[in-house]
């Protein structure tokens, strides 16, 4: 998968270097290009945002140095998804970043400041499809983090990158028996760690009943942490011993 990150903070993405997704950057299943979106704004200072037409508090990122950027990253024949992080954005979840894992070419904006133009957004949209995306209800300083969260979520999904394929099986919030339920907690040796012993259905061996003990437990999390979720469950989701627990 090929990935373009804009940003005016290139030094924000060194992350990308170092653990599973620099391992499979260095596998080349991963290929990705940092640009400063300065280079493409071309005054003395190299300014990139403006005052907010109608008034209010903050700035504004420029049209035209966007514009230029997104026609050099992207100039065609073949266009890549373009993907920019805004708190009004629609919500990124494991089912988006599932989606994008599919595609072969992704570029992300990142915004700064009050955001970026919406003149930009509409522009690019007559030509690639775009999607503005939020982490969650909360502000950050600006897109760079989200894109860092985005990326790592999206690359561990890619073919080859994570050693173990169930893990992604096994995820809260994977596709599967088990979508919608938070993971349960999870032991590994010493079977008893300060006067706290693993439970010991995990040292059975009784497959039946470790995957029963693991779904009691996401029931459980999932009640007490996003009770949200459970009720979104579909009835037929939820057996008989699920509406015990
Ligand atoms: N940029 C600022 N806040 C954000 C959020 N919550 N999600 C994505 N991008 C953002």
């Amino acid at each position: 998968m090929k990935l373009d990150i804009v940003s005016i903070f290139p030094e924000y993405f060194a992350p990308l270097e170092i653990s599973l997704l620099g391992k499979a950057r260095r596998a080349g299943l991963l290929d990705v290009a940092v640009h400063d979106l300065r280079q493409w704004a071309h005054d003395r200072h190299r300014t990139v945002d403006d005052t907010p037409y109608g008034g209010g508090p903050g700035m504004v990122m420029k049209p035209e140095p966007w514009g230029a950027a997104l026609d050099a990253v992207a100039p065609g024949p073949e266009l890549p998804r373009l993907v920019v992080p805004t708190p009004s954005g629609r919500p990124f979840t494991q089912a988006t970043a599932a989606e994008l894992a599919g595609e072969p070419w992704l570029l992300f904006a990142c915004g700064r400041y009050e955001g970026i133009d919406s003149r930009v957004v509409a522009d690019a949209a007559t030509r690639m499809r775009v999607d503005e995306v939020s982490l969650g209800d909360f502000v950050l300083a600006g897109g760079e983090v989200a894109v860092l969260v985005m990326v790592e979520a999206i690359g561990r999904l890619l073919p080859g990158v994570l050693g173990n394929a169930e893990s992604v099986a096994d995820d809260s919030f994977a596709p599967g028996s088990m979508e919608s339920l938070l993971e349960g907690p999870v032991y590994t040796k010493p079977p008893v760690w300060r006067d706290r012993a693993v439970p010991d259905v995990l040292l059975s061996g009784h497959h039946g009943a470790i995957a029963r003990w693991r779904r009691d437990e996401a029931l459980r999390r999932t009640a007490r942490h996003r009770p949200e979720l459970l009720a979104r469950l579909d009835r037929d989701g939820l057996d008989a011993r699920d509406r015990a627990v």
